[in-house]
């Protein structure tokens, strides 16, 4: 809940600094699983595309549109498919706003993927990116006391998601339990550069709240505005934003 309210604020923000209010932007999400940002974008006004492999995920989301009111229905769209291949589904230029969130770790090579998903932004374009954060993987097995983990991360790319797999929301049940990617800031700030959508704005996602498991129940309606307050500022601040658990990438179209 706290990663998608962050990413929301953040996203808000970013699409407010370049479109005029109540501007319907063509928005195609990547990885959609349950699909909370895209039904909120469909809700505030915006048509929808979802991209998604997994069938089952599909069918969750199917259902999940199904009791949405018939507005919001008629401007989105469900498509089957692999986020590496969108030009078989879509033309260039087709989107003002292409989001991939907690998807690219399951990419083994994702410069081809994200080369692809620049080239579906009208010029001036937004891509947002929310990845696994390479550059503090050590964070989580350290703050839970785990040394052999917290060591082991400070030599690896790779992330296992063994502490908690429900930590991982949304992720497909092939994967719990497995090693996935993360991804570096420099390095995707240079990729962003290579496929001309280079990097505008970044947050860190989830500072403080990373331990805290999917299942745990909300805190009373202040205190989780106090610790929304807090986790937001710490994403946009130095240093703090730099060892979160997540990064949420902004590019534009050049
Ligand atoms: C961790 S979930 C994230 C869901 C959603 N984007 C969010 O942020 O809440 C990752 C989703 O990406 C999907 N996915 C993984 N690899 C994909 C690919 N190559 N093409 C399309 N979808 C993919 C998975 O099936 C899963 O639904």
């Amino acid at each position: 809940m706290v990663r998608q309210e962050l990413v929301a604020r953040q996203l808000d923000e970013q699409i407010a600094a370049r479109y005029p209010v109540g501007q319907r932007l063509r928005i195609l999400d990547v990885g959609m699983g349950q699909g909370t940002q895209a039904l909120r974008l469909a809700r505030a006004g915006h048509s929808l595309t979802g991209l998604e492999s997994d069938p089952e995920m599909l069918r969750t989301a199917h259902e999940a549109l199904a009791s949405e009111p018939a507005g919001i229905r008629e401007r989105f769209r469900l498509i089957e498919g692999d986020g590496r291949e969108t030009g078989v589904h879509f033309l260039p230029g087709s989107f003002d706003v292409v989001l991939c969130h907690g998807v690219l770790m399951y990419v083994e090579e994702p410069d081809a993927m994200l080369a692809g998903l620049a080239r579906m932004l009208a010029p001036g374009g937004l891509l947002s990116l929310l990845v696994r954060n390479g550059d503090a993987l050590a964070m989580r097995p350290g703050l839970a006391g785990d040394w052999p983990g917290a060591l082991a991360a400070f030599e690896s790319d790779a992330y296992s998601p063994k502490l908690s797999a429900s930590l991982e929301q949304g992720a497909p049940p092939s994967s719990l339990g497995l090693p996935v990617r993360a991804d570096r800031l420099e390095d995707l700030t240079a990729t962003l550069a290579g496929i001309a959508a280079p990097l505008q704005a970044w947050y860190g996602v989830r500072v403080f709240t990373d331990l805290v498991p999917n299942g745990e129940e909300l805190p009373p309606a202040d205190e989780l505005e106090r610790l929304l307050a807090a986790e937001d500022r710490a994403g946009r601040t130095e240093p703090y934003r730099r060892v979160a658990a997540l990064l949420h990438l902004c590019g534009v179209r050049g």
